[in-house]
């Protein structure tokens, strides 16, 4: 079943520098001891619900994966399967019903600024603050600098997603693409342990979508953050990850983790990258006792 691809997926391995020695990953808590780094954030057996006035919703079931350091991580699921759920919870909004999610080996109990979320929605900004401003707002609320250095950490992510000319700019005077990348900067600004996004780029037009997948592989090359991004679209999972959980819906649960290391967005119809678009696409919508080993 899943958990059968999950580890002969994770044997074939091939990452570069920090993540060599993950080649040797294993479970066992002897090997994993002697030779690996520990994970930056471990989600362990996590089980989220939320209770409505008559009945309570399951949203993930007993969800476990790791993140390591420089990861670019894809939870990928359809509409309804807990991965926002999922995000909220790593971020520290919501509390779990089951399991602990920890960071640096800590258990994670509330939001803090080593883990930032940026969302699908353009209403992100509040209108009323400039585009640099927005993103010196959580430097300042956070309390991590004065505002000398807030704004210019402000305007170091901005020139970083090409958005220095408009520093002093309204965000309604933007495009959907150019507030994304406004809501990326601030999120950048932080300097978080985690980069947490929410189908970022889902509300925009293909073409932009695209430049925006480009644009976010190009700044995880220079910066080298570690990212935790959530999509329902198994072409978008493949390019931006370097791993993908398959979520199964109602409740999630992982249903596999597959390597995407090879895939970027100049591979997207090679005949590999559609070949393991098409198992995704079985693994998310053929009922579990049907796949078994099949691949
Ligand atoms: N605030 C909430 N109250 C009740 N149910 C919720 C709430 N948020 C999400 N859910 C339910 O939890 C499940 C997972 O939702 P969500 O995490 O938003 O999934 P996804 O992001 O994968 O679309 C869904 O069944 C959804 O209806
Ligand atoms: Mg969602």
């Amino acid at each position: 079943m899943a958990s059968t691809a999950a580890s002969t997926l994770r044997q074939d391995a091939a990452f570069d520098e920090p993540r060599v020695e993950r080649r040797a990953v294993s479970r066992s808590p002897t090997v994993a001891a002697e030779r690996l780094p520990a994970p930056l954030l471990q989600v362990d057996g996590l089980t989220l619900e939320y209770a409505t006035g008559v009945h309570v919703v399951r949203a993930t079931h007993r969800v476990s994966f790791d993140l390591h350091r420089g990861d670019r991580l894809v939870l990928l699921g359809a509409s309804g399967c807990g991965k926002s759920s999922l995000l909220k919870a790593i971020a520290g909004f919501i509390e779990s019903r089951e399991g602990e999610i920890r960071l640096d080996g800590r258990a994670v109990h509330g939001p803090g600024p080593d883990r930032i979320v940026v969302f699908q929605e353009f209403d992100q900004l509040p209108p009323w603050k400039t585009v640099v401003a927005n993103v010196m707002f959580p430097l300042l609320a956070a309390r991590l600098c004065g505002r000398r250095e807030a704004r210019e950490r402000a305007l170091d992510a901005l020139a970083k997603v090409r958005l220095t000319e408009f520093a002093d700019a309204y965000p309604h005077t933007l495009s959907g693409g150019m507030k994304q990348r406004v809501a990326i900067a601030r999120a950048l600004a932080m300097r978080p342990r985690v980069l947490l996004m929410d189908e970022p780029f889902a509300a925009l037009d293909a073409l932009t979508r695209r430049r925006m997948q480009e644009e976010l592989l190009a700044l995880w090359e220079t910066l080298g953050f570690t990212l935790l991004f959530v999509t329902h679209s198994i072409e978008e999972a493949l390019v931006v990850g370097n791993r993908i959980v398959v979520l199964s819906p109602r409740p999630g649960r992982v249903r596999a983790e597959l390597n995407a290391h090879e895939f970027d967005l100049h591979g997207s119809g090679s005949a590999a990258f559609q070949a393991q678009a098409a198992r995704i696409h079985r693994l998310l919508f053929e009922e579990a006792h049907e796949t078994g080993d099949r691949r």
